[in-house]
């Protein structure tokens, strides 16, 4: 491996910068999402509440933030995409094309997030409207959604709100929307917990969360809280390693890293101190898996005084924690097509939205319209699903964490970490995190089975 520095102000760096409260709203934004909204909730529910939430906790401050950091320094020394920053700071060509595995997952997670993102947009737009809650028969509800055109109709809507911010760029576009979002975000949430731990049988939930039971816990949890630690803090997908190439020099990267990982699980945090209490009080099984954000909590909001207003609100925000994901995620390959083949980014963004909305169509259709759009039993929403989030997630992670840990000299002078916190964040890089990273992807992609 050999060492460019000069590379580091090279005339092919990009120019674009956040400002640093700007950086961290728009990193939060990210790793805040729909993982932290509609997944969180319902694999704590499955995994057995407060010992599976303490688990996430241990695996995003041991595995997840020093590969958060990992991430966001390769990015800011290399200041290129999530592809080029591997060899801008040093690493040899292959690392670049490692480098592209993010890129693709990228890619391909917008085009099935977006749809999810879609439901949100749909389901907040009917709660407010009143038409949700005009049909009590919940479950039918969301099967006609599913079973008609309109998602793919809300996912366009998504897909051109996310391109709209983008288009604008790093400070004027993803910066701005962030910073108005995010802080609204957490006022929000701060409401819509207040009305449900006021419901009457609240408390159950809020045990079922806090209190922890840890026989339910085993090698799978593990696993599992590891994946979504992953997944919540935008890792492997380039995202992150994208929005770092674009913080100014004088950041202190530790500080970021701590402060969004303390972002993520304060909005999970609260995001469960409404979930739990709310299907707690009106008897709802919080381990009811995809549906219980769609079905069980319209059920809930409708029995509750206000509900049309309240379940607009927390469908709002679900949609608003999503887009502002989307947008980190398109910047990933825009990017990448920006540098690679000098499109402008107008260019980047409406040319990349379009081929994931194609993409997207079959994924939309293959939960409803077109269930027989299926490969061995899963839904091509489910196989991308699969691919993006358990094989090429885990994969980008493994390529970080060997990068920083073994190969990169300039890992120590880029974090900027003391010499203390640098040891332990390499220890963790070379020695923990590919190894817990290497079983959940064994585990993934069904080579180990518990
Ligand atoms: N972190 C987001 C969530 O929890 O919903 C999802 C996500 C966004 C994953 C961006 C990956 C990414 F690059």
């Amino acid at each position: 491996m050999k060492s460019h520095p000069s590379n580091q102000n090279s005339s092919s760096d990009n120019k674009e910068r956040f400002s640093s409260s700007g950086f961290i709203f728009a990193a939060i934004g990210s790793a805040v999402g729909l993982g932290n909204m509609w997944k969180f909730p319902y694999i704590t529910g499955q995994y057995g509440g407060a010992a599976f939430f303490i688990l996430f906790v241990v695996c995003l401050v041991a595995i997840g933030l020093p590969v958060l950091l990992a991430e966001l320094a390769i990015g800011r020394g290399g200041r290129g995409s999530a592809s080029s920053s591997f060899v801008k700071v040093g690493g040899q060509q292959i690392w670049g094309r490692l480098g592209m595995i993010s890129v693709i997952a990228a890619f391909l997670i917008i085009s099935f997030y977006s749809i999810v993102a879609g439901w949100t947009l749909n389901y907040a737009v009917s709660a407010f409207s009143g038409n949700l809650f005009a049909n009590p028969d919940f479950t039918g509800q969301f099967n006609d959604f599913m079973s008609g055109r309109k998602p793919i109709v809300w996912q366009l809507v998504v897909l051109l709100l996310t391109g709209l911010v983008v288009v604008k760029g790093v400070s004027a576009g993803i910066e701005k929307f962030n910073k108005i979002l995010i802080p609204g975000l957490l006022i929000l949430l701060v409401v819509l917990m207040i009305r449900s731990l006021t419901l009457p049988g609240a408390g159950a939930g809020v045990s079922f969360f806090l209190n922890p039971d840890w026989s339910k816990l085993g090698a799978e949890s593990l696993l599992v809280a590891l994946g979504h630690a992953f997944f919540s803090l935008s890792l492997g997908m380039g995202a992150m390693l994208t929005y770092g190439a674009y913080v100014e020099k004088s950041q202190s990267l530790g500080m970021a890293t701590l402060a969004i990982g303390g972002g993520d699980l304060l909005y999970a945090f609260i995001a469960g101190l409404i979930i739990f209490p709310t299907t707690f009080s009106f008897g709802i099984n919080p381990a009811e898996g995809p549906g219980l954000v769609f079905i069980a909590l319209p059920a809930a909001f409708s029995a509750m005084p206000f509900g049309a207003l309240f379940g607009g609100l927390f469908f709002m925000l679900l949609a608003i924690a999503a887009l502002t994901s989307t947008v980190s995620l398109l910047e990933v390959p825009v990017a990448y097509t920006m540098e690679r083949w000098k499109w402008t980014r107008t260019k980047s963004v409406w040319i990349i939205l379009f081929l994931c909305f194609l993409l997207g169509i079959p994924s939309a259709l293959s939960l409803g319209a077109a269930s027989n759009l299926n490969l061995g039993g899963k839904a091509f929403f489910d196989w991308m699903d699969f691919i993006a989030s358990n094989l090429l997630l885990p994969l980008g992670g493994l390529i970080v964490t060997v990068f920083a840990g073994y190969y990169w000299k300039g890992a120590a002078a880029e974090s900027g970490l003391t010499a203390w916190w640098f040891r332990l964040w390499l220890f963790m890089l070379r020695y923990v995190a590919p190894i817990l990273v290497l079983f959940v992807f064994l585990h993934t992609s069904g080579v180990i089975k518990f």
